[in-house]
């Protein structure tokens, strides 16, 4: 057979372990030949490929990145998008389109699935929240990223007396916040998943000092919100070409709001792009690899509109269609292992 290869979103840790393992298996077991779309869907809408053979898969392994590179083109934006991608399809006769992605990129793998293209999907995010599956590669070592910065800002913020409002990725879901949060003993963790009081933040902060603790970690997952506002705090009023606002900036603002009603100096520190580059962990390499093989394994069992999953540790396949329908956010069982590390008067007030 003849198998595309993208890559599409964000970039995130693992994807070159991916690209790997379905090359690998499919070149030794199945007697595949490959072909690399550059850019994510921008490749394939604009032709824009390059050889994908064992050789060029030699040593990726552990790199960041992806060799594929990516882009958040949404060809259904553009004008006869769909159609260019399955005139280049053919035109590279290519029997499967293997897409690895986030729900975007997906969301675009099921429009062609229905207009008859044989695709089979990888899930892709550091912030772990594609329906369907349980655990995405790129996420624990995110998770690691974010944690380690929390115990470097630590041992400043106890030097300094101050709090460090510590910003994390994660987009709608506060998955890297509050493993990392938990994980790196962070006082405070604010996640999209439960609206925040700042006056609630500001009086536990004041109870920490008044116990002599004169410094406080706050773990700010990017797309957090004030019980006082609809919105998400932004500093960019950018839109991607699949309708999301650009998050980012609410660490800083939440950083004055604190210093303001508390007297504590206060800063911030955004972690950004940190968390998704350089090598995967194991843990994601070993975890990319699954997800590889089980993808070329649903190729060659012709399960067209489906994406490889991990369920109770097994790999599995779940319909694209379902996996993009619903985002995995957050659940009660994991705010409270958070909430259960406070006192009852905190966990009151943080509840
Ligand atoms: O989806 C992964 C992610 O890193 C989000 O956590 C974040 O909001 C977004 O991508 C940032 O995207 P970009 O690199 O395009 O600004």
């Amino acid at each position: 057979m003849k198998v595309g290869i993208l890559t599409g979103g964000g970039d995130c840790p693992g994807l070159n372990a991916v690209i790997r393992a379905v090359v690998r298996k499919g070149v030794f077991h199945y007697n595949d030949e490959f072909v690399g779309f550059m850019e994510g869907w921008r490749g394939v809408m604009e032709n824009i490929i390059m050889p994908l053979d064992l050789e060029a898969v030699g040593g990726i392994l552990p790199r960041g990145g992806t060799i594929l590179r990516s882009s958040r083109t949404n060809p259904a934006k553009k004008e006869g998008g769909l159609e260019r991608c399955i005139a280049n399809l053919k035109k590279e006769k290519v029997d499967a389109l293997v897409a690895i992605g986030g729900d975007d990129t997906q969301s675009v793998s099921q429009k062609l699935f229905e207009l008859g293209v044989h695709v089979v999907a990888v899930p892709k995010t550091i912030d772990n929240d594609v329906g369907g599956t349980e655990v995405c590669f790129g996420f624990d070592t995110a998770v690691s990223i974010a944690t380690e910065a929390i115990d470097r800002l630590h041992t400043t913020a106890e030097a300094h007396n101050r709090v460090i409002m510590v910003e994390v990725m994660g987009r709608n879901s506060g998955w890297i916040a509050i493993y990392a949060g938990i994980a790196g003993g962070a006082d405070v963790i604010l996640i999209p998943e439960r609206p925040f009081d700042i006056e609630d933040i500001a009086a536990t902060l004041k109870r920490r000092h008044q116990r002599g603790r004169y410094f406080s970690i706050i773990v700010v997952a990017e797309g957090a919100k004030p019980n006082s506002s609809a919105g998400v705090v932004t500093e960019s009023d950018k839109v991607d070409e699949f309708g999301h606002e650009r998050l980012g900036g609410i660490g800083n603002v939440l950083a004055r709001e604190i210093e303001k009603r508390t007297g504590f100096e206060t800063r911030a520190v955004v972690l950004g792009h940190t968390q998704r580059g350089g090598s995967p962990t194991s843990f994601d390499r070993m975890l990319a690899t699954r997800y590889g093989i089980g993808a070329i394994d649903l190729v060659h069992r012709g399960e067209w509109g489906s994406m490889v999953a991990i369920q109770a540790n097994h790999i599995t396949s779940v319909r694209i269609a379902d996996a993009i329908s619903k985002t995995r956010y957050v659940g009660q069982e994991f705010i409270d292992v958070a909430l259960s590390l406070h006192d009852k008067q905190e966990e009151k007030a943080l509840r």
